[in-house]
């Protein structure tokens, strides 16, 4: 439990701190309040023992335990591990954070010996190091959620076929591209995502330990030995970097934070997707919402509310890097401050990224709403003016040309199809242009939105998810 304050000032009765010593008295339980970190901390319990459990391997080879103490705190780490598990850990007023906490209980089980733990260490490494081996798994479970969202896409993709809609522009219909081809393009948004999610996981692999709480130590540890042992890829060369180094959190809220805004998109499309004047897509009932008092409504609540979430996610990587700024060297306490916005961001993108894959894979298109919407002869302007230019005519003269005759078509009422028939450079072979599904047929250089460039298309962006599963259960087999 977090001490309550009774009073807004004055004395707590707490009996012992970690650094009770140098003190005649006890903090205030004003201090306490504001400095209690247990609430949003503990789950970082299960890095904490993983992180003390080598430390003490390193105590003993430095020969400050023994084997017989290093087994007894090993086995008072296991059994607060399991506490801590199975719901049994009492936590008392003075546990200002899970470091803390840990460690008292190590000690009233192990008695003097649980008490030589915190040798030539510092919390300052210590919770640095912890939430560098939660960030490592923490990507990973971000990862498996996008990678999820991918293969949902992918496989609507498939679903869809030769199925097309109008791409837009300014939310205008401008050409026509497959919905494969537009379901695909948010996948390829969440590769790059995985790709930073991976790189920033490469870039923090580097353990902290043995940093102490500002300048290594006079007792004979080995970094590098701890190191290897909890499976990171490098250690620190600067104690005081090592300790006061959080970059490796602002990339981390950042690759999330881009993702949210890439599921904000994809969110958004939904809604508007949704709408009666769309009508792209129904709404499944496990993924909509009603109204408490219109009767007809069903809401896309998923698709506002990963939009929404995005907001907050900035708000937290803005809140993490004014955290950051102008910090002197090494650690202050400021730093604490790192963990929320970072707890926050990976849950609401957690969240969302679930949601939306359940939305997705159960939503239905209306791809004869969306085939309408792409079949009128406007959004086949372009090919008229390409089909001009094969004939020699300048894009410039073309796309004039053209544009007249759609002035025309909606100013005199008369049907485009009927001007590019009776027009001399056009006539009867750029009527053929206009028919339906044609226009989406021609898209068909590299990345185009036509049914050849997909099938390419889709053969690389399987290649980059079968790259991305394999690189995942690499990591993941290494945790
Ligand atoms: N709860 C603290 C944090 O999250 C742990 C480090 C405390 N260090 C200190 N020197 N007071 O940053």
């Amino acid at each position: 439990m977090s001490p309550e304050p009774d009073t807004a000032s004055g004395e707590s009765k707490v009996p012992r701190q970690l650094w009770e010593g140098r003190f005649d008295h006890g903090p205030a339980d004003a201090l306490m309040a504001l400095s209690v970190s247990l609430a949003f901390d503990k789950r970082l319990f299960p890095d904490d023992i993983e992180g003390s459990r080598a430390h003490v391997r390193g105590l003993l080879r430095a020969g400050i335990l023994d084997a017989d103490e290093e087994r007894a705190i090993l086995m008072a780490l296991d059994q607060v591990g399991q506490e801590l598990v199975d719901g049994s850990f009492e936590f008392t007023p003075t546990d200002e954070d899970i470091h803390t906490a840990i460690e008292r209980r190590v000690t009233e089980i192990a008695g003097a010996t649980g008490a030589k733990l915190h040798t030539g260490r510092s919390r300052n490494d210590q919770v640095a190091l912890d939430l560098r081996i939660f960030s490592k798994r923490e990507i990973l479970g971000v990862v498996e959620r996008i990678l999820a969202l991918q293969q949902a896409l992918l496989d609507r993709a498939d679903d869809a076929g030769d199925a097309y809609l109008p791409g837009y522009t300014h939310l205008q219909r401008a050409q026509p591209v497959l919905l494969s081809h537009h379901l695909l393009a948010h996948g390829w948004a969440l590769a790059r995502d995985t790709d930073r999610l991976f790189d920033c996981r490469g870039r923090l692999d580097v353990s902290p330990l043995g940093a102490g709480a500002l300048a290594g130590s006079s007792l004979d540890l080995s970094p590098e030995l701890v190191a290897e042992e909890l499976g990171f890829a490098g250690v620190f060369d600067n104690s005081l970097d090592a300790v006061s180094d959080r970059d490796f959190v602002a990339e981390l809220v950042f690759a999330v934070t881009l993702c949210a805004v890439h599921l904000s998109r994809l969110g958004e499309e939904v809604i508007i997707w949704a709408t009666e004047e769309f009508g792209f897509i129904a709404l499944p009932d496990e993924y909509s919402t009603g109204s408490s008092m219109l009767p007809q409504k069903k809401n896309p609540d998923i698709g506002e509310l990963v939009r929404g979430k995005s907001g907050r996610l900035i708000g937290n990587l803005a809140g993490l890097l004014a955290t950051l700024k102008a910090l002197p060297l090494a650690y202050n306490r400021d730093l604490q401050e790192d963990k929320e916005p970072l707890f926050d961001s990976l849950d609401q993108v957690n969240l969302s990224l679930t949601a939306l894959t359940g939305l997705l894979r159960s939503v239905s298109f209306d791809t004869e709403r969306m085939q309408a919407a792409a079949d009128i002869p406007e959004v086949a302007a372009t090919d008229l003016a390409e089909h001009l230019v094969a004939g020699g005519m300048p894009f410039r003269e073309a796309h004039a040309l053209v544009g007249a005759l759609v002035a025309e078509s909606q100013r005199e009422g008369v049907p485009l199809e009927e001007l590019v028939e009776d027009h001399g450079d056009l006539g009867l072979p750029a009527l053929g242009l206009l028919q339906q599904g044609v226009a989406v047929r021609r898209r068909r250089t590299r990345g185009g939105g036509g049914p050849e460039a997909f099938g390419e298309q889709r053969a690389r962006f399987t290649e980059v998810l079968d790259r991305d599963r394999a690189r995942w259960s690499s990591l993941a087999r290494g945790l």
